[in-house]
């Protein structure tokens, strides 16, 4: 937001309060270098945000429902009375899912993909998954010194909704034993069968990282709430789960660690820090040269930009052939 408003000095730029309900509402603020610099490098929010409400373009799993056709009618008829040149939409799938249906009635949009989840497909990475990872890392680092000291299994359950990004890479960063990803039904007697092996080898301290809607191939996904009330589905559940089938079925002393919300808050890190910045730059320019209906991307080293329908079309998820999985494999980590 901060780099989008010092890109372009010349444009009155609106902050929409509670995302696409704002607009409806004419609820905004006019965001200046003053009002933003401050908050670059904080986790704070001055626009707040919602997760359904009135827009949900997403119920789960990657399925499409398209919002009601006079929502649309009410944002385009506020869009026009405000003589708006354009909206630039942060957040994830659903959001931009919404975002391509405003452009095909005529909202000029472009989307700018920030999810912890990382599971936008046309974008190497969403700003705001590096700063997860990095935080369940550290958590992983504290609770190495209770598997340590007292020879336990620590689970560790994390976000990531329908994708198993998070889990990958802070499993990864944070020398877990086992990783478990929604992408990968595992096995709980493979899972024991791994422990058991690694105790038979003196290893007394293992890390279990499993993302929210992993489950076993017999199981069932683990749920808080099914979505069918003002909230979107909650996810969750699955570390108790394990952590419960290991302390009743096996020797093993577990315990659950659910870091839930822990992971979207405070100060982004560099790496999202260079990633925001470059992606609100490069959304800047696409407003002067009046590119819309995209989406900006980060490939190859390189910003550019897709349509949003692409963007939107599928999640990206974690595959078996995933570099990280195979090397995670050769250096013994068990992923089902
Ligand atoms: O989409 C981002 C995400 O953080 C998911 O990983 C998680 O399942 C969900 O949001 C949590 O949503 P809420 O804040 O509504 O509980």
């Amino acid at each position: 937001m901060a780099s989008i408003v010092k890109a372009l000095p010349d444009y009155e730029i609106y902050g929409f309060m509670k995302s696409f309900d704002g607009v409806i509402d004419k609820d905004y603020t006019v965001l200046t270098r003053e009002t933003t610099s401050h908050i670059r490098r904080i986790g704070w929010t001055i626009l707040k945000t919602v997760n359904k409400w009135r827009f949900g373009a997403k119920t789960g799993g990657g399925d499409a429902t398209w919002i009601d056709p006079e929502l649309v009618r009410m944002t385009k008829k506020s869009y026009d009375e405000l003589w708006l040149d354009g909206l630039c939409v942060l957040w994830g799938d659903g959001t931009l899912t919404t975002a391509l249906q405003l452009h095909e009635a005529g909202i000029h949009t472009i989307g700018i993909p920030k999810s912890i989840d990382n599971d936008l497909q046309a974008t190497d990475f969403t700003f705001g998954f590096m700063s997860a990872v990095d935080i369940v890392s550290e958590a992983m680092q504290r609770l190495h010194t209770t598997a340590s000291s007292h020879d336990r299994v620590m689970v560790v359950e994390v976000m990531g909704r329908h994708t198993g990004w998070i889990a990958l890479y802070a499993g990864m960063a944070g020398a877990a034993s086992v990783i478990l990803l929604p992408e990968m039904p595992f096995s709980y007697e493979h899972i024991v069968a791994h422990l058991e092996a690694r105790r038979a080898r003196w290893r007394h301290a293992h890390i279990i990282v499993v993302a929210e809607w992993a489950a076993s191939s017999d199981g069932e996904k683990v749920l808080k709430n099914d979505g069918s009330s003002a909230s979107e589905i909650l996810y969750g559940g699955i570390g108790e789960a394990l952590t419960a089938y290991l302390n009743t079925t096996t020797t093993f002393e577990a315990r659950n660690n659910q870091l839930g919300h822990i992971q979207r808050g405070w100060s982004p890190n560099a790496y999202d820090l260079i990633l925001a910045t470059s992606y609100g730059a490069y959304a800047a320019r696409m407003v002067r040269e009046g590119v819309y209906g995209n989406m900006v991307v980060f490939t190859n080293n390189t910003m550019t930009h897709v349509p949003l329908a692409d963007a939107v079309d599928g999640l990206k998820k974690v595959t078996p052939d995933h570099y990280l999985v195979e090397l995670g494999k050769s250096l013994g980590i068990c992923f089902w």
